[in-house]
């Protein structure tokens, strides 16, 4: 089958990137996003390309390109669903908040919603495309309600996990390491798969288009997110024992990264591992493992998550104890609030938490982020349960001199490249002295800033 009609039902991180560089690619193909959320959907329409909702360097040029021509935005599900031969489900699933497996398991209620819209609307045959990731045999529910519809249409599932990271999605969505496609073993799962691989071929070689059967494909996505953030644990790990016995974890990093069974990547010390996937990808493994009895599986795997829960209280802590124990009325300016560098997504960013933290002990922050605004930090505060009051602590500013003028201290939490290169001196006269930083992402010159007087404290070393 041809596939001249896409629909994707999730206009996210994950929806608009993919959808866009899908479009761009495949100017024949017709692809319509669509999301309950007006106001995002909006935001994708709007003229100015500043203001899209999901920032990624070079998304604005592919929605440029793109939009109007064969690239769609719009809140009319039901239309986009009728019409489509190729439906993406790439709705959240986030960590379940309430009910049994609340705080670990995927909440999977938009997909099942979805699963049950696509099955109302659907009057011809469609493949459904897993796009969200999710738990393993997760496809075998989305199939059971829509084998049920009583109207003859015939669905195909498939898996088709995103393995893009933000900050980067454009560049990771045209050159994909490889893309995966799991589905059904029978001739007719087998010609689903041709038709989306198709879709891929426009841009993609075809030996970096892998087939898997559906499970393999679903866990394929949770078992790499586990993968990348145990390393990030391991380094971690590793950046306490350097801070104990003057070992420097970036030497550490540099010697193991260069043993080619290691490799260097993801190798990089840090506050602490943040973002929308991987905590809530490794809670749900965690979950499904001890669903089926493997307790040494699920500790084995929950310990990627201890490690770093523990490693973003030490930095909080280190900055309690560096202040002479007391951070009650300090000011204390935070470089960064997103969870990682290019994005404006936010969600689980360690910045989040050692925030919580410091508030608790009476401090005042000063935030400046280049993407992130006041109502966003003051949302992820109070989401994550911080206090009015101690919300009230909490103030952004529109650029860091601003934000760091009187401070005690600097936290660096995101690795923006702008950071390294502001005006150190003059950041240091208007501070407090002695006038400390303290790199959440050993992104700073150590040495220049100890030459201009501050007292500078790297992770791990
Ligand atoms: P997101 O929250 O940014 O976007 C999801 C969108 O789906 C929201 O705009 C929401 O309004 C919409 N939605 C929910 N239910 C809907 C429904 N029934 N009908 C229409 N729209 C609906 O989430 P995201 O970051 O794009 O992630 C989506 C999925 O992709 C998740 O499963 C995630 O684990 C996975 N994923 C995310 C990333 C990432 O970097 N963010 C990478 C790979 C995979
Ligand atoms: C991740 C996966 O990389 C991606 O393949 C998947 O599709 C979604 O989840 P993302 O969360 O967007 O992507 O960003 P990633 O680059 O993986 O970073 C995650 C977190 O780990 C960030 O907070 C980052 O700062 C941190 N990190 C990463 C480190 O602390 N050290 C490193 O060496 C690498």
């Amino acid at each position: 089958m041809k596939i001249t009609k896409i629909c994707c039902i999730g206009a996210g991180y994950v929806g608009g990137p993919t959808m866009a560089v899908i479009a761009q690619k495949c100017p024949d193909i017709q692809v319509t996003v669509v999301d309950l959320n007006t106001d995002r959907i909006a935001l994708w329409n709007h003229e100015d390309l500043n203001n899209l909702p999901v920032y990624e360097p070079g998304l604005d040029a592919v929605v440029a390109e793109a939009r109007g021509r064969n690239l769609f935005f719009s809140t009319d599900v039901d239309k986009a669903i009728d019409e489509a031969q190729l439906i993406f489900i790439s709705v959240n699933t986030p960590t379940k908040t309430y009910g049994s497996g609340k705080g670990m398991a995927a909440d999977l209620k938009y997909i099942e919603l979805c699963a049950r819209q696509i099955a109302r609307v659907a009057k011809t045959d469609k493949i459904v495309v897993e796009k969200s990731t999710l738990p393993v045999r997760t496809a075998e529910a989305i199939k059971s309600i829509l084998d049920h519809t009583g109207n003859g249409v015939q669905f195909q599932i498939l898996s088709n996990p995103e393995f893009l990271a933000e900050g980067t999605a454009v560049q990771d969505l045209l050159n994909p390491d490889r893309v995966l496609i799991g589905g059904d073993q029978s001739p007719e799962g087998q010609k689903a798969i041709d038709a989306l691989a198709e879709v891929y071929m426009n841009w993609v070689a075809p030996a970096n288009i892998i087939r898997s059967n559906v499970w393999s494909s679903e866990l394929s996505k949770l078992t790499a997110n586990a993968f990348l953030a145990q390393r990030v644990s391991s380094i971690n790990a590793i950046s306490e024992l350097c801070e104990k016995t003057g070992a420097n974890v970036s030497e550490v990093a540099r010697a193991i990264g260069m043993d080619s069974r290691i490799g260097s990547k993801f190798l990089k010390a840090s506050v602490g591992f943040g973002g929308s996937c991987f905590q809530k990808d490794i809670l749900n493994l965690v979950y499904i493992s001890k669903s089926f009895g493997l307790v040494e599986v699920a500790d084995y795997w929950e310990q990627v998550i201890i490690m770093n829960d523990h490693q973003k209280r030490r930095f909080a802590n280190r900055i309690v104890q560096t202040l002479y124990n007391t951070v009650a009325d300090k000011k204390i300016c935070f470089l960064g609030w997103a969870f990682k560098k290019d994005t404006n997504d936010t969600r689980e960013s360690a910045a989040i938490y050692v925030a919580g933290h410091l508030v608790a002990e009476q401090a005042n922050i000063g935030v400046f982020d280049p993407k992130v605004e006041q109502p966003q930090i003051i949302f992820d505060l109070e989401e994550s349960g911080v206090s009015q009051n101690s919300r009230k602590r909490v103030t952004s500013y529109e650029d860091a001199y601003q934000a760091s003028e009187g401070a005690h201290a600097i936290a660096v939490l995101t690795e923006w490249d702008e950071f390294r290169h502001y005006d150190w001196q003059r950041i240091y006269n208007n501070m407090q002295k002695p006038a400390f930083v303290f790199d959440g992402r050993n992104l700073l010159d150590g040495k220049k800033l100890t030459e201009i007087g501050f007292v500078y404290q790297a992770i791990g070393s």
